[in-house]
């Protein structure tokens, strides 16, 4: 699949070297993204929250070079990382149609995470983003006409052929990815900055990471889309995600937060029940983090606050609650939720308003 906006006219001329960096937020999902297609086109629309606190931080060196091939070192945290190698030659290769100047440069990619590396967190979404970003910025030096428009819409669609849920990390606050009918200018290509009303009750949302474990998940995301293709479920999880965005769309517009729950939590648990149903299946929560539920359903039952919780591809928690009950409900994490962490550690984030470019 060639898709013919993104491919650059032939650039006039080429820089010998330089320097970009940007930051760019995790985000997570309020409707989940749970199985693709080929060339990393989403089997149903998703949208999320865009985050604050835990980004990633990439800086990009570039130098012209006469090899062939792709040339590139990446460090994390200053130091040399050969693991996320194979990503990002895949990645170079998605993307060399729409970015050609990548075999001319030697890049040297440091990168680094606000949130520990062994958190449980996934950092493909900010990473990836990051990456987009910076080599986007790169060929905006190439062509200078470029609109900011055409470079933040092109940025999410390499971010996309990265990682899938990294498109939805270019803006903030809340973002749409995947051809969904009744959200106008969605794309399976491409995150939009969602477009409608949204209700002050929003503003502000806050997302507490509850990090239950630690450790590297046993099935990757990317397998786990992938056992989606067969499963008994599928068709029926697709058309669930289509109307669980319309009822959103009227949830956002009136502030109605016992809906938004209901929403988000039992999207929630979908994803995590389509692992269990999938031929091989698998489980990604941990006993605690079942535990952390039903504390947050006791305590929302005791007290009509709304707090409520998602779920990625692992057995973190992310606790979802609003500005205006914000003291109350952190208070109960801090003593009623953070023992059911590993080492009691978890992250404070809140919505974000998406990637900065960092000056040099
Ligand atoms: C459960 O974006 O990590 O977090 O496209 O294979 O890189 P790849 O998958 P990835 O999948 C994320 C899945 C999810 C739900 C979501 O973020 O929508």
């Amino acid at each position: 699949m060639i898709v013919n906006e993104f491919i650059p006219k032939p650039y006039k001329q080429l820089l010998e070297r330089g320097v970009t960096a940007y930051s760019a937020p995790s985000n997570i999902a309020l409707v989940k993204y749970w199985g693709k297609k080929a060339h990393q086109i989403p089997a149903n629309p998703s949208i999320s929250f865009t985050l604050d606190n835990c980004k990633t931080t990439t800086t990009l060196k570039f130098e012209k070079k006469t090899s062939e091939g792709f040339s590139f070192e990446v460090f994390l945290e200053g130091v040399l990382e050969e693991d996320f190698k194979p990503k990002i030659e895949q990645f170079f290769n998605r993307i060399e149609m729409y970015l050609p100047f990548l075999r001319t440069y030697h890049f040297v990619i440091e990168t680094s995470n606000t949130f520990p590396h062994s958190s449980g967190i996934a950092s493909s979404a900010s990473g990836m983003s990051a990456l987009a970003l910076c080599l986007m910025k790169i060929e905006q030096q190439l062509n200078p006409d470029m609109s900011k428009e055409f470079f933040n819409k092109k940025a999410s669609f390499l971010a996309r052929l990265g990682s899938g849920s990294a498109c939805r990390s270019i803006k903030g606050s809340l973002v749409v990815w995947g051809t969904h009918a009744n959200i106008e200018g969605s794309s399976d290509l491409f995150g939009i900055k969602y477009p409608y009303e949204v209700h002050q009750n929003f503003t502000n949302y806050h997302d507490t990471i509850l990090l239950v474990d630690k450790g590297e998940k046993q099935v990757s995301s990317t397998v786990g889309h992938n056992l989606m293709h067969n499963h008994p479920f599928a068709e029926q999880r697709f058309e669930q995600a289509h109307s669980n965005l319309d009822a959103l769309i009227l949830v956002l517009k009136s502030g109605d937060l016992s809906t938004f729950i209901r929403i988000v939590e039992s999207e929630a648990l979908t994803l995590h029940a389509m692992m269990m149903s999938s031929d091989s299946y698998f489980i990604l929560m941990k006993p605690n983090t079942l535990e952390i539920i039903n504390k947050i359903w006791a305590f929302r039952a005791q007290t009509g606050l709304h707090i409520c919780f998602t779920l990625d591809a692992g057995a973190n928690v992310h606790v979802l609650f609003p500005e205006a009950e914000a003291k109350e409900i952190q208070e109960f994490i801090k003593t009623e939720l953070a023992l059911h962490c590993q080492n009691g550690h978890f992250i404070e984030d809140k919505l974000g308003q998406g990637a900065q470019p960092i000056k040099n």
